[in-house]
């Protein structure tokens, strides 16, 4: 049988939303993951560190007995954050980075930033306590094509901030076009990304070739193939600028498969397992637990995990759907195969 032991690794980027969903979701992430970055884009939003804190509070309670799992917060930047939120930010603990949205950009993002340059004095602050700035990274004019709103973002407002703030940790979330891989190849060691498993693993062919698939929807939306190439270089380089963020992001099925269905992707059933899968077929299982378990915990000054997760090498079959009661989820790969499988 083979088999693949790694260091425990942490997802740096995941919704877990809160309640019903909560219960079901959260403990697939606390069974593979020491930690994982906590996005913030409830309803509504979390912006302040108290909202953090309860918010940690909810999470743990979620959690299922004797897991040990360390959910780290993070705030929601709009328009009304406050300079002195910020510094609060900075003394807590539990607080490790601040989320921008473009207003608009995503689901639950209208609370986020409509004029970047009203926030510089906020992107000042958080440069001065060196808390990490993660960001949703697409353009939002209405008139700007689906499929180039990142790399616009990257050639205009990202270029922009990382001109005025030269020191300022970014992590450019989930990207998925190679103009976004090169800017971050580009760009000093303070400029890091995500890179999720969905993007690793299909080009939007998924989405719409031969129907309309909606549990592939995910924003930024799926791109060509040259992308996904240019993705899984960068994800098996072993460069630390790059390392594992799910994007995991549940939504109901019936909001899904739905005249207008929701964007985001449900991948932490099976999130290790499915990277496994995307590092093999580029023949770089050796890479996988640096982008997965070190050059997060890094980027973040947080240290690495000492225990360790093992895979092996036996398909299973993913289920149509998670939760009970109403809540249905549809996975990823939902009644497919996966090939590893964490014991
Ligand atoms: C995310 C969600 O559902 O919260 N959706 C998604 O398509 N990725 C939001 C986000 O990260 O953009
Ligand atoms: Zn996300």
């Amino acid at each position: 049988m083979k088999t693949l032991t790694l260091t425990k690794p942490d997802d740096w980027h995941i919704h877990v939303r809160n309640a019903a969903v909560l219960k079901t979701v959260l403990p697939h992430t606390a069974k593979q993951f020491g930690r994982a970055i906590i996005m913030p884009n409830l309803k509504p939003p979390v912006t302040t560190v108290a909202d953090a804190l309860n918010y940690r509070e909810e999470i743990l309670s979620a959690l299922p007995d004797e897991t040990q799992f360390e959910p780290l917060m993070t705030l929601y930047l709009t328009a009304q954050t406050e300079l002195s939120e910020i510094k609060k930010a900075a003394e807590s603990e539990f607080v490790h980075a601040f989320k921008m949205y473009p207003a608009g950009a995503t689901t639950n993002s209208d609370a986020g930033v409509a004029n970047i340059c009203g926030i510089y004095p906020l992107l000042a602050e958080l440069e001065k306590y060196d808390i990490p700035l993660l960001i949703h990274g697409e353009v939002t004019d209405p008139l700007s094509d689906i499929f180039d709103r990142e790399h616009l973002f990257v050639k205009s407002t990202l270029t922009e901030i990382v001109d005025k703030f030269p020191n300022l940790r970014i992590v450019l979330e989930h990207v998925t076009t190679t103009e976004a891989v090169e800017f971050v190849l580009s760009a000093g060691p303070n400029i890091a990304a995500t890179i999720t498993p969905q993007h690793l693993l299909y080009n939007r062919n998924a989405l719409l070739a031969g129907g309309i698939r909606p549990h592939y929807y995910c924003l930024p939306i799926i791109k060509r193939e040259s992308h996904r190439q240019s993705l899984i270089k960068a994800a098996t380089s072993g460069n630390p600028k790059f390392f594992l963020g799910t994007d995991s992001a549940p939504h109901l099925t019936h909001t899904k498969e739905n005249a207008c269905g929701c964007a985001g992707c449900f991948s932490a059933h099976a999130a290790i397992e499915l990277y496994a899968e995307a590092f093999e077929l580029a023949n770089a299982l050796d890479k996988l637990e640096g982008f997965a378990s070190f050059y997060g915990a890094d980027f973040y000054h947080l240290p690495r995990n000492t225990d360790t997760i093992t895979l092996e090498k036996t398909p299973w079959s993913v289920p149509l759907s998670y939760g009970e009661d109403e809540i249905h989820i549809t996975p990823l790969k939902a009644g497919e195969e996966i090939n590893w499988k964490i014991i």
